[in-house]
Order: structure tokens, then C-alpha cells, then sequence
């Protein structure tokens, strides 16, 4: 009586699977109910089925890409992995193969194009041989924003992990900056060295299949960015600016999905530290070579200082 009970209990908890949205960072994915699989596709009998990304949103770390892989799942016929894979760029998931990736995909229906986002993609070399790989054809989306920003965003993120751990962490003037000279050791500097990642990716891919978004803008007014991105994805048209509203407490555009309204997490939005002027220029200065070639290298300019 007791197993029995037991199994009606696991029964009434696996409630069937329906097309995911991404709710957070972290964490990884229950498994999934699936009662059949091949090697492209695993079904479900109420007609979803799990499928390895057709669109993968490569970074940048701290671009933005939580608020596009949000936004984009405002549209129906997208269906979002829940969480960061970290398949390619992960020796331990990429050795488990293409069938742990496809057990981590959220169940769309056949209608539907499945995205996942893994922002650290984009500065790691070895990713873009492995995604072209798996599918050649593939749409690639990467949001970028302007790269000291961005610099500030990292480090604020980073300074907000270790102040949960209880660990100690430098002070931002001295992490960017060493001997008077921009420190070159500090890696979120070299993350936003866009053209060497990019070379990276242009060796495998053609520009054509990478749609840049502009971070900064998808910021000030995300409509028409993500109109973009639904004519690059050649999706229905279905964005609109009702789905988009201005949270003045927040001080960013939240979500209107189906008359629910949602704002991105706390940790998406928050205020960088103030850096002194004079570390600022050279920052500035420090990037602006770096961003005339990534504008040579794309073919387009960005509104970056
Ligand atoms: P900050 O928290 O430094 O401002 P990612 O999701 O790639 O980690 O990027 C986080 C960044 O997304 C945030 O960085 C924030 O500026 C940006 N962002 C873009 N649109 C946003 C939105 N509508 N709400 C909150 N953050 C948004």
C-alpha cells in the first residue's frame, strides 16, 4: 500500500513538460520525462520534444545576455534552455556528448526554435570549431555593450560573489590598474577585447550567421532591438512594445508576457562602483584600438566612448 502510494506521489509531482522559460542563472535542469530518443530529437507523447539548439546566444559575460534570452522568450514559437549549458566550453559536460547537451534542452513544440545561452562561449577558442561541428548552419547571437562598461559590470559582479562567499576583494582601482598602466593581467579586460574573440569566431562562421545586439540600446529602448533579432531568426513578427515597460525602481525596461509583469533578477542591473576620471580615460583610451578593429573586423560602429 505504502509503494503504492509512493508511486501515485511521484506520479502527481512529474507534471508533463511544456516549453520552458528561462527563470535563472544557475542551477541545472531536472531531467527531463522522456519516453523515446534518437539522436536529434527526444519526444514526448503530448507533442513536445527536446531538440538540440537551432540559436545559441554566445556571450558577451555581462552583455546583457539574460535580459535577450528573456526577451526573445517572449516570443511563441521560442523555446528557452533554463539554464547556462556550458557544454562546449566545459571539458566535463563536452565529454558526456551530444546526447547529455540534447537532455538539457527544454521541451518545445515542433513549431518552435530552442535557444540556449551560455555567455562564456564567446571568449573561450576551442567553442567555435565545436558548435560548427555540431551544426554549421547554426544562428549565432551575440550581445555586446560598450566594453569598459562592461569591464565595471564584471568586476561588480564578480566583487558581489565573493562579498556572499565572506572573501576578501580588491578595490576596483586597483584591480584595472597596475604601476599607473592599465593591468593587462586582469581578465575581464581581455574579455572585452571583442575583435580577438571574434577573430575566433569568424574563422568557423560567416558574419551572416552572427547577429550582433547592441547591449546599450537593448538598455535604453529593447523594442527595436529585438525586432532585429526576430528578422535575423526569421521569426513571426510578435515583439511589441507592449510587452516592454519602464520600471522607474529599477531604473530598466521589465517584461509584459501575457499580462504578467516581471523584472530581471537583482543582480541584473546593478550599480557599478565609481571609478576616479582619470582611470576611466585610460580605460577608454586603453579600448579604443581594440574597438576600431572589431568595428573593421564586423563591418558596423557602436556607440562606445
Ligand atoms: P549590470 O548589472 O552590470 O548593469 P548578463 O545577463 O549577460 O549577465 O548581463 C547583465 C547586464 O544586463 C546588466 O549589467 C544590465 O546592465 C543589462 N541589462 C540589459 N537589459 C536589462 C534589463 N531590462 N534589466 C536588467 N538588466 C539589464
Amino acid at each position: 500500500m505504502a509503494a503504492l502510494l509512493l508511486v501515485l506521489l511521484l506520479f502527481a509531482v512529474q507534471s508533463p513538460p511544456v516549453p520552458s522559460r528561462p527563470v535563472a542563472d544557475t542551477g541545472t535542469p531536472s531531467p527531463p520525462p522522456s519516453l523515446s530518443s534518437d539522436n536529434g530529437t527526444t519526444t514526448h507523447p503530448n507533442g513536445t520534444l527536446q531538440q538540440l539548439p537551432q540559436i545559441i546566444i554566445i556571450g558577451v559575460r555581462k552583455g546583457g545576455t539574460r535580459a535577450l534570452i528573456e526577451m526573445l522568450s517572449l516570443h511563441s514559437e521560442v523555446a528557452a534552455a533554463q539554464n547556462e549549458v556550458h557544454f562546449f566550453d566545459w571539458e566535463s559536460h563536452f565529454q558526456k556528448g551530444l546526447p547529455w547537451y540534447l537532455s538539457q534542452m527544454p521541451y518545445a513544440f515542433p513549431n518552435q526554435l530552442t535557444v540556449e545561452k551560455t555567455p562564456a562561449y564567446f571568449t573561450s577558442s576551442k567553442v567555435p570549431k565545436r558548435i560548427h561541428h555540431m551544426n554549421p548552419d547554426i544562428k549565432l547571437l551575440l550581445i555586446l555593450r560598450d566594453p569598459t562598461e562592461r569591464v565595471l559590470s564584471d568586476y561588480t559582479q564578480i566583487f558581489y560573489n565573493r562579498l556572499q562567499k565572506h572573501k576578501h576583494y580588491q578595490p576596483i582601482e586597483s584591480v584595472l590598474v597596475k604601476d599607473g598602466e592599465v593591468n593587462l593581467g586582469y581578465k575581464a579586460l581581455n574579455r572585452s577585447l571583442y575583435y580577438v574573440h571574434m577573430q575566433n569566431w569568424l574563422q568557423y562562421f560567416p558574419l551572416e550567421s552572427i547577429h550582433i545586439v547592441d547591449g546599450d540600446e537593448l538598455i535604453r529602448d529593447p523594442l527595436p532591438e529585438m525586432k532585429k533579432v526576430e528578422r535575423f531568426l526569421k521569426l513571426e513578427p510578435q515583439i511589441s512594445a507592449s510587452n516592454f515597460y519602464f520600471n522607474k525602481t529599477k531604473g530598466f525596461y521589465c517584461l509584459r508576457d501575457h499580462g504578467r509583469e516581471r523584472c530581471l533578477h537583482d543582480s541584473k542591473g546593478r550599480a557599478h562602483p565609481h571609478v576616479a576620471p582619470v582611470i576611466m580615460q585610460k580605460l577608454y583610451k586603453f579600448f579604443h584600438e581594440p574597438n576600431k578593429k572589431f568595428f573593421e573586423l564586423v563591418g558596423r560602429t557602436f556607440n562606445w566612448k
